[in-house]
Order: structure tokens, then C-alpha cells, then sequence
């Protein structure tokens, strides 16, 4: 195979020009990685002093790689200025072993952030893995995106006076809407339109004028429960009076079931409870046993907005308070495992990239938490079916206007936030054997970056 490279075309933020000794060619990330293909991207800017975002500068992009043992080859190398350098390497073998090389204007990519620092990973080595393909045929694809905010004016903790969130330029002060048409976007002219689940904290506080233009937004991508499923986030929690959360998108504490063009359930329930942490209420573990009682082998995929785990919630930099709370975790893994076509479940909440390690040693289900959409990492993940597992695969956003607001927003809670919610190469881009065989092909082209 002859690795082939692309680009985004238009300049990711106003830029100065380089000036010798002050570049920082940093942030290396390699952020998705296929059986065929792999997107790494840095930014380049200038020295950074104090609490200040450091100002954007604008360097040529280069990338050079070979297998392992084999000599490099050149294979992209753009002068046009650019701060945020994205480059997508496409006709690569699967389960092979790579090398690169990253850079701007001669000056090598470095890791910063601490997931790309840590032995091992990609970025400290300069090396990645491509996926293999699960066994059988493909049957199907599934979108993910969640923590939207529609309707949020800065990204991060707020504490008061401190800088510890982070503002948007006047021309992105509607970046929630933003990021999510730009997603919508890509699912759709990229993706081939997979079924989507919107997984909570859809608005910012479910004001009435955020639902709609959420609602808007998802019409604009298809029909409810046909094309796409949103749950409730704990932004979209009830008001004192009224819950227009309820009116737009689905009742408190409703669990919802889709069925997906291969015959995957999607089980979509509500886990909110207040402010910050969840709960599920009685009657919605009846709704929950009654679907799963209904086939407990039929291959399922279900979701919260709050993670499920104990190692999620006590993982967090939120604490355990901002989490379902501990008894209902354990029940509802305890319900998954008695129902085993229970094989994945997804969550948001966290704004993070993490593959969780389940309580019960023995389920069939994995538990993976997904990064925001409305700021860095910003993205969506792809949960590709196959009748002997699945693949998931985080894309960012590649839309420019996303991509001056990513490198915003990485800069959120005093900088701290992004290394918290990168995760590793192999928590946004990894395979699963399970046995899927239940389903059957959705009709679904093979998504390109599939075909070996
Ligand atoms: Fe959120
Ligand atoms: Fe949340």
C-alpha cells in the first residue's frame, strides 16, 4: 500500500508569523487510529507565559513514516502556515507497526499533554499500531457524541473571578452550536449517516430556547428514535416548573429503545437526577427489566449520560458526588450481566476518553466514557459492529471554525482539563471480540477506512 495524506485547507486561528526561538511545535496527538489509516495533529504557538492562552503561530506541516525496521518515507510536507496541523494518513496495513515524524518547519512535534507522555504511548514513541478488523462480516455503524451545552457561554469549571474557564472570541460565542453542526456535518458528508446517540447534557440548562435549537439541529439529521436518540444529561435536569427537556426529547426518568437497521437494540436511559449526580428511580428500573427481560441475548447497546462504574467515579476529578450514585452503578451492571447481549455502555459526563474496568468480573459488557463535543477533545466516536466484535474510533471535528475553538478551549480550567480528557491512543481507538452474530447486515456501505 502507498500511504496517501490530507489536510484541513483553511487556517485554524489568527496567527502570527514565525519568529525564531519563540515557536512551540507541541501538543502532539496521535488522536485516531484505523486498520487503514491514522490522524495525528499538533499545534504550534508561541512560548506560553503566566495564565494567558498562548498566542497561535502559524508553521508549515510536515510528516514523514515507515514501518517499523523499513526506511521513512516523506509523505506530507505543506508550507502554508497553519497553527493547527492536522494530517490524515490513509492506506495503511492493518495490524502493522508504524513510525513517524511530525513536524513544523523542520522543528519535531513534541508531546505535552500527560496521557502523551506516559511510557509507551504513541506520542512518546513516535510509533502506532494499526487496528485489525474484528472477525466476520460488517454488519453496522453507530455514532456517539454527547455534552453538547447548547447554550453555554464558556467551557471549563467556573470558580468565581479565577481563569479557570475559558471564554470564546466574540465570533464563537455560540461554539456549542458550532461543534455540534460541524459534527452533524461530518457524520453525515464523511460518515455515511450512522444512527447517532446524542448522549445527554444536550443544552446547558434546559432552557426552553436551547431545546430548540438542539431540536432543530437533530432534525436536521434525520428523524427522532429512526436516526438519532438523545438522553438526558444532568444539564438537561428538570426546572423548579417545567422541564422542556421533556416536551423537545423524551420524559424524566424514560428509558428509551431503538432498533438499528442490523437489529441492535440501543437502550437509551436517563440517569440524571440533579445538578450534578444521578440517579435512576424505581419506575425506571422496571421500563429497563422489562425490555431486557423481553431478549437478554439480543445484542444491546446501552447508554447513560453518567458512567457506571465505580472505577469511573472514583477516577474523576469531580469526585464521586458528580457521579450515579453507587448503588445504582452496581444495579445496573448487575441487571447488564444478567442480560448478555448487554456488550457495551456507553457514557459521557466526564468529558473524557476512558475505558473503565467494570465492577463484575464476569459481564459480557464494556464500559467506555466518551469526550465532549462542544470543546477539546471535540469529537464524536464511531462504533463499528462486526459479527465477531467492534471497532471504536474517536474522530475530532476537522471543520477549521471547531478547530480554532478546540484550540481555545484545550486551555480550559487553567489548562488542566485537556490532560484529563485526551485519554490514550488506545482509549479512543480499540477493537473488541464479542459475538455479534445476532445481528445481520444493516445494508450499510463499508466505511472506507474499513476496506483492507
Ligand atoms: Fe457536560
Ligand atoms: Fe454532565
Amino acid at each position: 500500500m502507498d500511504p496517501k495524506t490530507s489536510t484541513v485547507t483553511t487556517e485554524a486561528a489568527p496567527a502570527s508569523t514565525l519568529i525564531r526561538g519563540r515557536l512551540l511545535v507541541t501538543d502532539l496527538e496521535v488522536l485516531t487510529v484505523t486498520p487503514t489509516s491514522a490522524v495525528i495533529s499538533w499545534v504550534t504557538h508561541a512560548t506560553k507565559y503566566g495564565l494567558a492562552i498562548p498566542e497561535p503561530i502559524a508553521a508549515g506541516t510536515e510528516v514523514m513514516i515507515g514501518k517499523v525496521g523499513g526506511p521513512m518515507q516523506l509523505v506530507h510536507d505543506d508550507p502554508t502556515p497553519r497553527v493547527y496541523h492536522v494530517v490524515e494518513i490513509s492506506g495503511l496495513e492493518p495490524g502493522c507497526t508504524y513510525r513517524f515524524r511530525a513536524s513544523s518547519d523542520g522543528q519535531l512535534a513534541a508531546a505535552a499533554l500527560r496521557p502523551t507522555k506516559t511510557a509507551g504511548c504513541c506520542e512518546r514513541t513516535r510509533q502506532f499500531t494499526t487496528l485489525t478488523l474484528p472477525k466476520g462480516r460488517y454488519l453496522s455503524t453507530i455514532a456517539v457524541v454527547n455534552d453538547i451545552h447548547i447554550g453555554e457561554h464558556r467551557q471549563g469549571i467556573v470558580l468565581g473571578a479565577l481563569p479557570t474557564s475559558v471564554l470564546p472570541h466574540a465570533d464563537q460565542a455560540d461554539y456549542p452550536r458550532i461543534m455540534a453542526a460541524a459534527a452533524l456535518d461530518e457524520l453525515t458528508s464523511r460518515h455515511q449517516h450512522p444512527l447517532l446517540i446524542a448522549n445527554g447534557d444536550i443544552t446547558y440548562d434546559n432552557a426552553p430556547e436551547q431545546n430548540i435549537v438542539a431540536r432543530e439541529l437533530l432534525d436536521g439529521y434525520g428523524r427522532q428514535n429512526h436516526d438519532w436518540v438523545a438522553t438526558r444529561g444532568n444539564h438537561d435536569h428538570p426546572r423548579r416548573d417545567d422541564d422542556p427537556f421533556g416536551e423537545y426529547f423524551a420524559g424524566y426518568q424514560q428509558t428509551q429503545t431503538v432498533t438499528e437497521a442490523s437489529g441492535l437494540r440501543v437502550l437509551a436511559m436517563d440517569s440524571t437526577r440533579g445538578s450534578g449526580g444521578g440517579w435512576i428511580t424505581p419506575d425506571q428500573y422496571e421500563q429497563i427489566m422489562t425490555e431486557l427481560i423481553h431478549e437478554p441475548e439480543r445484542p444491546t447497546l446501552a447508554c447513560t449520560h453518567h458512567p457506571v462504574t465505580t472505577d469511573a467515579a472514583w477516577s474523576s476529578a469531580s469526585g464521586p458526588q458528580f457521579m450515579l450514585r453507587g448503588r445504582d452503578r452496581l444495579r445496573l451492571q448487575l441487571i447488564e450481566r444478567q442480560a448478555p447481549g448487554v456488550f457495551l455502555h456507553l457514557a459521557g459526563h466526564t468529558h473524557r476518553m476512558r475505558r473503565n474496568r467494570a465492577d463484575l468480573g464476569d459481564t459480557n459488557a464494556h464500559y467506555l466514557e466518551n469526550a465532549a463535543c462542544a470543546a477539546y477533545p471535540g469529537g464524536f466516536t464511531l462504533v463499528h459492529l462486526f459479527e465477531g466484535g467492534y471497532l471504536v474510533n474517536f474522530w475530532r471535528l476537522s471543520d477549521p471554525e471547531a478547530l480554532r475553538w478546540i484550540y481555545r478551549s484545550r486551555w480550559q480550567s487553567l489548562g488542566i482539563g485537556a490532560h484529563l480528557m485526551l485519554g490514550s491512543t488506545a482509549d479512543r481507538n480499540h477493537r473488541v471480540d464479542v459475538d455479534l452474530s445476532g445481528l445481520i447486515p444493516s445494508g450499510r456501505p463499508v466505511p472506507a477506512e474499513l476496506v483492507c
